[in-house]
């Protein structure tokens, strides 16, 4: 159906209408005027549907769709991890052994398998590498000058996160760096990144966690991977269970974080009444409004398992469902002035890392940490860091990224 209070053709999943900005405007009309709302366009990411798709706008819906898995499914007729858009039937089917696009019970049993490695403990071990890293990252920096904020400073921390995770040998840390940065292959020409390059790198990296797997499994060491691949009987993953998790957490660890980092700082240099704040008092609450301000991932998806309504919509069995975390946080029934970036904010429930069912982002305290350390280190060291050009935005629908930021350092 039409929506009165969006252009004709308007369409929440292509990715020219997120090339100046996130469409907040038009979901804040959605919200007022029609809060589940059926866009009755042909999908522009792999996975929605064929003839259209629900927008779900308001927080409470978004929470809904979230936590009722039985009825809005991330298994069926899923996709979210996209290489291209001619990915063929069995590419995407393959993408189902991701836990992201499971359903109880199998995701429940991933899921407590792979939690070992993510437990508060396990994170705050990292701790003192990781802010040892950040250190050294801004310092780099630093000594350039000048520079482009993305490739020096954002990239760098969640990629070395998730190999000190996992625990990749230092050795292999290039190679797994540049899989996952070849992976993603977006809609962007400028990246000339082929479907070709994307797929194999993809293929490399999960052939090489299998291959880590195995060494682990005959010969367990004090590592995560040990931990998730060695123990006896069923409570563990399999080889390629193992090399499809690695696949997930290099995409899901590591586009966010970045981006939560390149907009956080964006944030800050945009309102420097907050930044100034920031380098004095050091708010515990700040990496939060970070992520709710960036939504690093503006929407997943689900499919209807059954006839149901949401939000006074009639939903069909086997339609798609897209559930866009960006209006949520910003729905003025829950957040007091969505529109103001206030480091303070609390309290900030907000869905950047999900609605709360049971894909809740596995890495959110890891986030939260890096966050966290990233911007101390900046505060330490670059007091003084100011934007020298307008940020170039990645070209996706999906996934609100910042591809290149000129700042100068000190
Ligand atoms: C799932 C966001 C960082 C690992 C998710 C989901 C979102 C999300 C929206 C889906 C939630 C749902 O469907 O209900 C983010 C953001 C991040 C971030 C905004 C950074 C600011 C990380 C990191 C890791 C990670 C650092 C690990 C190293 C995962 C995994 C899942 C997930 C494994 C799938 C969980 C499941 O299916 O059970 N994340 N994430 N994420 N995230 Fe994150």
């Amino acid at each position: 159906m039409p929506c009165p209070a969006l252009p004709e053709g308007f369409d929440f999943t292509d990715p020219d209408v997120y090339q100046s900005r996130v469409p907040l405007p038009e979901f804040a009309r959605l919200r007022r005027t029609a809060p589940v709302w059926w866009c009755a366009q042909p999908h522009n990411i792999a996975g929605f549907g064929d003839d259209g798709y629900w927008v779900v706008t308001r927080h409470e819906d978004v929470k809904e769709v979230s936590t009722k898995p039985d009825i809005f499914s991330a298994h069926r007729n899923t996709s979210i991890i996209r290489f291209h858009e001619s990915m063929t039937r069995d590419q995407i089917d393959v993408q189902k052994l991701i836990m992201l696009n499971m359903d109880p019970p199998e995701h429940t049993r991933v899921r407590q398998i792979v939690q070992r490695g993510f437990t508060p403990r396990a994170v705050r071990a990292l701790e003192d590498a990781l802010r040892e890293r950040a250190g050294k990252i801004v310092e780099g920096a630093r000594r350039s000058g000048t520079g482009d904020f993305v490739t020096d400073i954002a990239c760098e921390l969640p990629l070395q996160a998730i190999a000190e995770l996992i625990g990749i040998p230092q050795a292999d840390r290039a190679r797994i760096f540049d899989w996952s940065n070849k992976m993603i292959a977006y809609d962007d020409p400028e990246l000339a990144i082929t479907e070709e390059v994307g797929t194999t790198a993809a293929m490399e990296l999960i052939s090489y966690a299998m291959n880590l797997a195995a060494d682990r499994k005959a010969c367990p060491a004090q590592d995560i991977v040990s931990k998730l691949v060695a123990a006896e009987d069923d409570g563990n993953l399999g080889s390629d269970e193992f090399g499809f998790f690695v696949l997930l957490l290099a995409v899901a660890g590591n586009e966010t974080t970045r981006n939560a980092i390149t907009h956080g700082m964006h944030a800050f240099l945009t309102h420097p009444e907050q930044w100034e704040r920031y380098k004095r008092e050091r708010p515990a609450t700040a990496a939060e409004e970070i992520v709710r301000w960036a939504t690093p991932v503006v929407s997943f998806q689900r499919t209807a398992t059954q006839d149901t309504t949401l939000g006074g919509a009639r939903i069909r069995e086997g339609q798609r469902v897209g559930i866009f975390y960006a209006s949520a946080n910003n729905d003025p029934d829950v957040f007091d002035r969505p529109e103001v970036f206030d480091i303070t904010r609390d309290p900030n429930p907000h869905l950047g890392f999900g609605g709360g069912g049971p894909h809740f982002c596995l890495g959110k305290s890891l986030a939260v940490l890096e966050i966290d350390l990233i911007f101390q280190a900046i505060a330490d060291a670059l007091p003084d860091i100011a934007l020298t050009g307008t940020p170039r935005r990645l070209r996706s629908s999906w996934l609100n990224g910042v591809k290149e930021m000129r700042v100068r350092y000190a």
